[in-house]
C-alpha cells in the first residue's frame, strides 16, 4: 500500500496473527541512497545469523559484508545482473551469503545451503526489527564474486542480501515501481501442508 508518496508497506495477509517482524518483512527495491547502517545494526544482523541453528552445529555459513562507498561494495554491484544492479547500488550494505560445502578437512556439509538460508532468514527478521529492510538476490554472476574475493572451491556464494532503509516506490523506474506496490502473493496453506493430522 502507498499513501501519497509515503514509504510502501506490504503486510502479509495471514490467517492468524504472526510476529510483526515476519508479517511486515518484504523485499523492496527502493532503497534510500543517503541512508547508512550503523556498526551496532550490522553487528545485530550478523549476530542473528550467527545464532541460527545448523546441522550438527557445523555453522557452514560465511559472509562478505560491504557498505556502500567501499570498493568491496562496488565489486559486488558489478557482479549483479543488470536488473538487480539497477536498484541494489542504493543499499546501505550488501552481504554475500556463502555456503561452506565441505570443511577444510574435506568433510562434506550436505546441509550447508539449508543452513545458510536459515541464517539469512534470521538476519532478515533482525533487520526488520532494527527498522531496516532487506532484499535477497540470486541474479548474480557468481564467477565474478568467486574471482574477486578469491573464494576456494568449498565456499559457494549463494545469495547477496541488500540491506538498507526503504525509500518511496516512485523513486524507482516505472516498471520497478509497479512491482514495488503490486499485491504480494503466496500459495495457500492447504497447498503447502501435505499432511496435517
Ligand atoms: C534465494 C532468493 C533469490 C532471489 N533473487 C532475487 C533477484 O535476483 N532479484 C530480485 O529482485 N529479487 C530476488 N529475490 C526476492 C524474491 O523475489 C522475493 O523474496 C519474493 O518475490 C517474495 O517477496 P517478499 O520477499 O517481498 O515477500 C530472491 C529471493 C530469494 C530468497
Amino acid at each position: 500500500m502507498t499513501l501519497g508518496s509515503a514509504i510502501t508497506t506490504r503486510s502479509a495477509d495471514t490467517r492468524v496473527p504472526i510476529l510483526p517482524e515476519l508479517a511486515e518483512r518484504w523485499s523492496p527495491r527502493s532503497f534510500d541512497p543517503q541512508a547508512t547502517i550503523s556498526e551496532d545494526q550490522l553487528d545485530a544482523l550478523l549476530e542473528a545469523a550467527r545464532w541460527a541453528p545448523s546441522a550438527s552445529n557445523n555453522q557452514p555459513r560465511r559472509f562478505i559484508v560491504a557498505r556502500r562507498g567501499t570498493s568491496a561494495f562496488d565489486t559486488i554491484v558489478s557482479a549483479l545482473v543488470g536488473f538487480n544492479a539497477a536498484w541494489a547500488h542504493n543499499a546501505s550494505a550488501l552481504i554475500v551469503g556463502i555456503a561452506e560445502t565441505s570443511s577444510v578437512e574435506g568433510d562434506v556439509r550436505p546441509y550447508a545451503e539449508y543452513d545458510l538460508g536459515q541464517a539469512v532468514a534470521h538476519l532478515s527478521v533482525q533487520a526488520e526489527a532494527e527498522g531496516l529492510v532487506t532484499h535477497q538476490m540470486a541474479g548474480v554472476e557468481w564467477d565474478r564474486i568467486v574471482a574477486a574475493f578469491d573464494l576456494p572451491d568449498n565456499m559457494k556464494p549463494m545469495t547477496i542480501t541488500a540491506v538498507g532503509t526503504a525509500d518511496e516506490a516512485d523513486k524507482l523506474p516505472e516498471a520497478l515501481a509497479e512491482r514495488e506496490t503490486a499485491p504480494r502473493r503466496r500459495l495457500p496453506l492447504e497447498e503447502l501442508v501435505l499432511v496435517r493430522s
